[in-house]
């Protein structure tokens, strides 16, 4: 199997441990780094509405806690019609951390994204001030 094919197992594989009990909807995400390594994600949801946490920030939470990265790719799978697109606040995350290619995925199809294209003018903050 490819590492793309590898990537999108190691996601859907995340999503059976998906915390849904309030949106019944799981997600999984995996994200590759640039040496090779898989680090799966999946929502984590909360009583608390707000504080649920999407598949995408889970698995970039777990990369970097295990000081992982850098990131070359991340797969995103769920049930859904269409393939999965990720949440403006997981966009920029993925930005924060150079998540430059992004996969999206249903049961049927697999749709490729650049991080350019899903969140044009991502927010530089800080590092743009001219103080
Ligand atoms: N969710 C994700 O985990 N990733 C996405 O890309 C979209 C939404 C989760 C959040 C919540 O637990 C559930 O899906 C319903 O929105």
């Amino acid at each position: 199997m490819n590492i793309e094919g590898k990537l999108l197992e190691a996601a859907w594989q995340a999503r059976e441990n998906a915390y849904a009990p309030y949106s019944n909807f799981k997600v999984g995400a995996a994200l590759l780094t640039t040496d090779g390594l898989i680090f799966g994600g999946c929502n984590v949801e909360n009583i608390s509405y707000g504080l649920t946490n999407c598949a995408e920030r889970v698995a970039i939470g777990a990369a970097v806690a295990a000081g992982a990265g850098p990131f070359a790719e991340v797969a995103v799978v769920a049930d859904t019609t269409e393939p999965i697109s990720p949440c403006g606040a997981c966009r920029q995350v993925l930005a924060e951390f150079g998540v430059k290619s992004i996969i999206l995925a249903n049961r049927v199809s697999i749709i490729r994204f650049s991080l350019d294209e899903l969140l044009p003018r991502a927010s530089t903050g800080i590092l743009d001030s001219t103080t």
